[in-house]
């Protein structure tokens, strides 16, 4: 028995933000954003409305009805996200809450960009043991309260955006079909590359309150993004790799390869390295911007609704981001 994804589902919010938007609120301009991340648009949560718990909640409706599912048949929720309603407890209780789901485990995922592969990955264990029938994998992000919208965020601000995913898992004994492998891999030298410092345990909101310090970035997301880049090309390359040897596949075989949504140029570079054609990868940065945990999900979800994964499809997701994390997962659909 394999674990197989039974249905997809997401949910963007309303509010549509244009790089011409964002050129008001700071000095950046559209052709520099698409020249350099391939992003037209994204969506920011509507005050009030949207919250991570509330879309990973309406995403994972969508993913059981779409597997002919119902909250009473999952065993376990797999909750993603870099962004959660509250510093604790993670948004997975919030789920299992919001959709009525019996009192079964609800495990919160922290591992970024690569979150919802971790996500897959332990998903997939508790499936092939026969732990669970039924695991919702949900991936959501809120990040547009939280960055900073002036000129001094405009390397990171510009790029990221709000939105959700999720995929019901189940498991199928139909030959070649399933998840066929997932790979894992963190380096935690760069941790602090690509991470938000504070508020935290070693700088506590009463600390930041009384410095009072409107140059203190700490409790914004930083960057550095030219080492990112550099390391994202070689990593995802690498896992793309190791799934397919590890299973005696080539490139070839691959129908879609859906890469975490980090930067256009990133997928461009991968596809070119890989030798993979256009229409064996999927990207849809240039509406939603990167949505960390989410952007697998979501654009499975649409890749699914738009026709290009069929039954039988080799299907490659692979991860790469602040960490360092990076992994894959490689499904026959
Ligand atoms: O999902 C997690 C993984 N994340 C990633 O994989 C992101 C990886 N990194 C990247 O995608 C790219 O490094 C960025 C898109 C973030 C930045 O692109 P870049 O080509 O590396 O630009 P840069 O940071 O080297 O900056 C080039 C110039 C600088 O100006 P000077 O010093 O050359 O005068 C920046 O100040 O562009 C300037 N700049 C901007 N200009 C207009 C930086 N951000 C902006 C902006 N608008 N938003």
């Amino acid at each position: 028995m394999k674990s197989i994804i039974l249905g997809t589902g997401r949910y963007l919010p309303s509010n549509v933000v244009t790089n011409h938007e964002l050129a008001q609120r700071m000095d950046t301009n559209h052709d520099w954003i698409v020249e350099r991340t391939g992003i037209h648009e994204r969506r920011y949560a509507v005050p009030g409305v949207d919250t991570t718990a509330s879309m990973g909640t309406e995403a994972a409706k969508r993913a059981l009805d779409a597997a002919g599912l119902t909250p009473q048949d999952v065993d376990l929720i797999l909750f993603a996200t870099l962004s959660p309603d509250y510093y604790f407890p993670g948004p997975g209780v919030q789920l299992q809450h919001n959709l009525g789901c019996r009192t079964i485990g609800a495990i919160d995922i922290r591992n970024q960009c690569s979150g919802f592969v971790y996500a897959l990955s332990i998903a997939d264990q508790y499936l092939r043991n026969g732990a669970a029938n039924h695991v919702l994998v949900v991936g959501s992000e809120l990040h547009s309260a939280g960055l900073d919208m002036s000129t001094r965020g405009r390397n990171v601000s510009v790029i990221f955006g709000d939105g959700a995913g999720a995929v019901v898992l189940g498991r199928t004994d139909e030959p070649g079909r399933g998840m066929l492998s997932t790979h894992l891999h963190s380096q935690g030298e760069h941790a602090e590359e690509l991470a938000l410092l504070g508020p935290s345990t070693r700088d506590w909101i009463p600390e930041i309150f009384q410095r009072n310090d409107p140059e203190d970035v700490s409790y914004f997301p930083r960057m550095n993004g030219n080492f990112v880049f550099k390391h994202a090309v070689v990593r995802f390359a690498e896992v793309i790799e190791e799934a397919l040897t590890s299973n005696q596949l080539s490139t070839s075989d691959l129908r879609l390869l859906i890469p975490h949504q980090a930067n256009l140029r990133i997928a461009q570079f991968i596809q070119q390295k890989l030798g993979l054609r256009e229409d064996q990868v999927y990207n849809n940065i240039m509406r939603y911007g990167n949505t960390t945990a989410a952007s697998i999900p979501i654009a499975l979800s649409e890749a699914f609704d738009e026709g290009r994964i069929q039954k039988g499809d080799l299907i490659m997701m692979a991860a790469f981001g602040s960490g360092f994390t990076w992994g894959s997962a490689l499904m026959r659909w």
